[in-house]
């Protein structure tokens, strides 16, 4: 995932130079070279570089953490917890000596208990650790839909919330087609149905691939929350942020829709949600909070 992020980061131009960072001898700069050799022929002058060594990346403005082990058939996010703290507890202290001023957008997993992880151990505000999950989950909401309505997707909008696991929480009230609420098209069973796939749709991918997880959507998401920021779009996605009270809750990251600028996490916008909707979220706000208990740091 981290190289399809690369590839994507330098076809868009998004920065002068791209590192690939892996301790795997030899993997990031043979990926690296043969993603620079695609710049003449795609037609972008990001230099992409490969290194073992963080120091490469020494004053870098942003990363992006994808590292960890990638879910087996049949394992949950969170059964991943004990190996990949581990992992990105020894990447947060390499970015932290590296670029005190960098900002970082996790992907890892269990995600947004890496991104308490990635926050802890380097200190950062809030604004400069951003977790990617919301986007991805929201996408393949959208993409079921499209698929079910025969549509656009660009047509469908969509606000996929909560931890970014079995609890997360699609917003079928803030789902519409051009504005057209979505209950005009689908309703009732087609459209728990389809709520009940975004739910488990990393696992739909890990069960097709066996030994490892999705790459494509969740390399597109991270990029998109790259752009915002790069650009200062302030877009507002549904992100993993820092709760500080927002929703009723604080002390975990949670998705919630944000803004994205230059400064990184600019805001959380606290959305009206139905007596149910607020449930679910605390929900799964508590299942974030029970995983995050286990991690010692
Ligand atoms: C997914 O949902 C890997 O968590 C990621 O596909």
């Amino acid at each position: 995932m981290g190289a399809t992020t690369a590839q994507r980061v330098a076809e868009k131009e998004l920065a002068q130079q791209v590192i690939l960072i892996d301790i795997l001898e030899g993997i990031p700069m043979g990926k690296a070279l043969d993603q620079w050799q695609s710049a003449p022929v795609e037609g972008f002058d990001s230099r992409v570089i490969g290194a073992n060594d963080y120091k490469q990346a020494a004053g870098a403005e942003m990363f992006i953490v994808t590292a960890g082990v990638a879910r087996k058939p049949g394992m949950s996010r969170d059964d991943l917890v004990n190996t990949n703290v581990d992992i990105v507890k020894s990447v947060s202290q390499e970015i932290k000596k590296c670029s005190p001023n960098a900002m970082i957008i996790v992907v890892s997993n269990p995600l947004d208990v890496m991104c308490y992880v990635a926050k802890e151990v380097t200190g950062f505000p809030r604004e400069r650790v951003v977790g990617m999950a919301g986007i991805l989950d929201t996408a393949r909401f959208r993409a079921f839909l499209a698929d079910e309505i025969d549509g656009s997707v660009e047509d469908i909008q969509a606000m996929v919330l909560g931890g970014h696991g079995d609890s997360m929480v699609p917003l079928v009230s803030y789902t519409t087609v051009s504005g057209i609420p979505i209950t005009h098209f689908v309703k009732g069973d087609r459209l728990d149905a389809i709520v009940d796939r975004t739910r488990g749709g990393g696992g739909e991918i890990v069960k097709y691939l066996k030994t490892g997880s999705a790459y494509y959507a969740p390399s597109a998401g991270a990029v998109q929350m790259a752009e915002a920021i790069v650009k200062n779009k302030k877009r507002i996605l549904p992100c993993s942020a820092f709760l500080e009270g927002e929703y009723g809750m604080k002390g975990i990251y949670l998705g919630v829709p944000c803004k994205l600028g230059e400064n990184g996490m600019e805001g959380i916008i606290e959305l009206e949600l139905s007596a149910d909707e607020a449930a679910a979220l605390k929900k799964s706000g508590d299942a974030v909070r029970s995983t995050q208990d286990i991690v010692k740091l």
